[in-house]
C-alpha cells in the first residue's frame, strides 16, 4: 500500500498543474467571486491522523453538504418518520428541479435534492424559531469537527436570498400540496443560512468522521449516532450525493460523497477515512471537476472504493 502522506502530495501537485477547472457557481453572485485557482485536501484516517494538502486551509461555502448534517439531525429527532416527508431514491434531476414534485405529489425525492433539503429544515422547524434550529445546526458542525470557529457566511445567505426563487417555488410548491408545516419563509430562511456554512478541508473531514466511523469519534469513545444511521446515510450519499452525478462519482469513486456547489466534497471511506476536497470550479452537474478527479485518484492509488479493486 503506498503511503498517504505521499498520495496526497502527489494528488495536490497534480491539481496544481491541471488547466480544465471548471465554472464556479455564478447563479449564487458571492459564490462567483471565489478564484478558480484553489485546491485542497485534508483525510483524517481510522488511526487518528490527518494528512492535508494544498489549500486546505482556506474556508469555503459548503452549500449542499450541509445537508448530510441536517439530515442527521432530522433522524435524530423524528427517526423513521422522516421518510414520509422526503424519499430515498436517487432523482436523475438537477439539484433545483421542479419537475418531479408534481409527479411525486410535494414529496422530495431524497433529502439532498433542494426540495428534500428544505423539507428536512421544515421538520427541523417543528415547536422551534428559526434562530433556534440555526443554532442547533451551528453547534452540530462544531461539534462534529471539534472545532467552534466554523461559522456561517452571512454575505452568502443573503447572495443566496436575493436570489433564491427556485427554492422558493420548490417550497410554495411543497406547501401547496400541504408538504411544509411551518412558514415558508421560515424553512427558507434556515437553510439558506445553513447552505452558508463555512468550513476548511481540516474542518470538514473532522466533521465527516462520525460517518466513517460507524457514527462514532474515533479515539474519543463519543458516540454520534448509532452504527446502523450511519450506514443508512452514507448509503444516501452514494446513490443521491451527487444529483444527476451520482452514477458517474460511483463508477469514478466508489464512495459515498456528498458535494457542494462552493466546490467542496466530502467522502467516506468506511472504516479507513473521512475525506473533504475542495476546489471551487464545477462540472455541469454542480460537483466539483478537480474535486471528483482528486478523489478518483485518492480511491484508486489506497484501494478505498466500497466495490474493491
Ligand atoms: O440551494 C442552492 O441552490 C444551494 N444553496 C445549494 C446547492 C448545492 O450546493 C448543490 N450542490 N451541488
Amino acid at each position: 500500500m503506498p503511503r498517504l502522506d505521499t498520495v496526497v502530495e502527489e494528488i495536490a501537485a497534480r491539481m496544481r498543474s491541471r488547466e480544465e477547472r471548471g465554472k464556479v457557481a455564478s447563479y449564487i453572485p458571492e459564490l462567483a467571486k471565489v478564484p478558480l485557482d484553489q485546491f485542497g485536501i485534508a483525510v483524517f484516517t481510522a488511526d487518528g491522523e490527518m494528512f492535508t494538502a494544498g489549500d486546505a486551509d482556506i474556508p469555503f461555502s459548503i452549500q449542499s453538504i450541509s445537508k448530510v448534517f441536517t439530515l442527521t439531525l432530522a433522524l435524530g429527532k423524528v427517526g423513521d418518520q422522516l421518510w414520509n416527508r422526503v424519499g430515498r431514491e436517487p432523482s436523475g434531476h438537477p439539484f433545483n428541479s421542479i419537475v418531479q414534485l408534481e409527479y411525486e405529489k410535494g414529496k422530495p425525492r431524497n433529502p439532498f435534492i433542494n426540495a428534500g433539503a428544505i423539507a428536512v429544515t421544515d421538520v427541523l422547524l417543528a415547536g422551534h424559531q428559526p434562530r433556534e434550529v440555526l443554532g442547533e445546526i451551528l453547534r452540530f458542525c462544531r461539534f462534529v469537527a471539534d472545532d467552534d470557529t466554523v461559522a456561517i457566511d452571512e454575505h452568502v445567505a443573503r447572495s443566496e436570498k436575493v436570489t433564491g426563487f427556485l427554492n422558493t417555488a420548490l417550497a410554495n410548491y411543497m406547501k401547496a400540496f400541504k408538504m411544509m408545516e411551518n412558514p415558508v419563509e421560515h424553512a427558507l430562511g434556515v437553510y439558506f443560512h445553513h447552505c452558508a456554512i463555512t468550513m476548511t478541508c481540516r474542518q470538514l473531514a473532522m466533521a465527516g468522521r462520525y460517518l466513517a466511523f460507524s457514527g462514532r469519534l474515533p479515539g474519543k469513545g463519543v458516540s454520534v449516532i448509532s452504527s446502523e444511521r450511519a450506514r443508512r446515510i452514507n448509503a444516501l450519499m452514494l446513490t443521491c450525493g451527487h444529483y444527476d452525478g451520482s452514477g458517474d462519482f460511483a463508477f469514478r469513486v466508489g464512495l459515498p460523497g456528498k458535494s457542494g456547489v462552493g466546490g467542496g466534497i466530502l467522502v467516506v471511506a468506511p472504516e479507513k477515512a473521512s475525506i473533504a476536497v475542495w476546489s471551487p470550479g464545477l462540472d455541469p452537474h454542480g460537483n466539483s471537476v478537480l474535486g471528483s478527479l482528486a478523489l478518483e485518484q485518492l480511491a484508486k492509488a489506497m484501494h478505498w472504493s466500497v466495490f474493491g479493486g
